[in-house]
């Protein structure tokens, strides 16, 4: 008895190795931006309860705004999103210098909002009880507005913000 041999349609196989040759080529992409480009996704950083990070003097978002980490190089910035008792960010405004690299911590202490920087790939959502992280290189000096991109409201069209690059 001869082995039998598994008969495979060239049109069926061509296809095969088609899909074998997309799965590398993704493979590839995605770690070359990962780990080559140093491209992140936002991700959820730490818990907080909703009910307190405003208010608890131990939260950093009970006094929202920059911290300077390196002078002129490294900021964090502490973003506090709420729909009550108005439709905000706090704060409004930033200004850091160009060059910097600034770490936003932004969460919400009631509904679910959003939060996207004009002008750079920060595009987030902002969860109550989670806080949303991601670090943006402002290198060109300019204004960045932040604005929200999850219908929270009647309010959610004036909800925005600025960061300011000074040269
Ligand atoms: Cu906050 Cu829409």
């Amino acid at each position: 008895m001869s082995a039998q041999k598994i008969h495979v349609h060239p049109f069926e196989r061509n296809w095969m190795i088609f899909s074998a040759i997309m799965l590398v080529l993704f493979a590839t992409a995605v770690s070359v931006a990962a780990f080559g480009m140093g491209i992140q996704v936002p991700g959820p950083e730490q818990r907080v309860d909703p009910r307190t990070v405003a208010t608890d003097p131990n939260s950093p978002w009970s006094s929202p705004g920059l911290r300077e980490i390196v002078p002129g190089k490294k900021y964090d910035a502490y973003i506090l999103a709420h729909a009550l008792p108005t439709w905000e960010y706090l704060p409004k405004e930033l200004t850091v210098p160009a060059g910097s690299s600034v770490t936003f911590y932004v969460t919400s202490s009631d509904v679910q909002h959003g939060f996207k920087i004009q002008n750079t790939n920060a595009n987030f959502m902002v969860i109550p009880g989670q806080v949303s992280k991601l670090t943006i290189k402002f290198s060109k000096p300019g204004i960045y507005n932040y604005i929200c991109t999850e219908y929270c409201g009647v309010g959610h069209g004036v909800m925005y913000g600025s960061i300011t690059v000074t040269p």
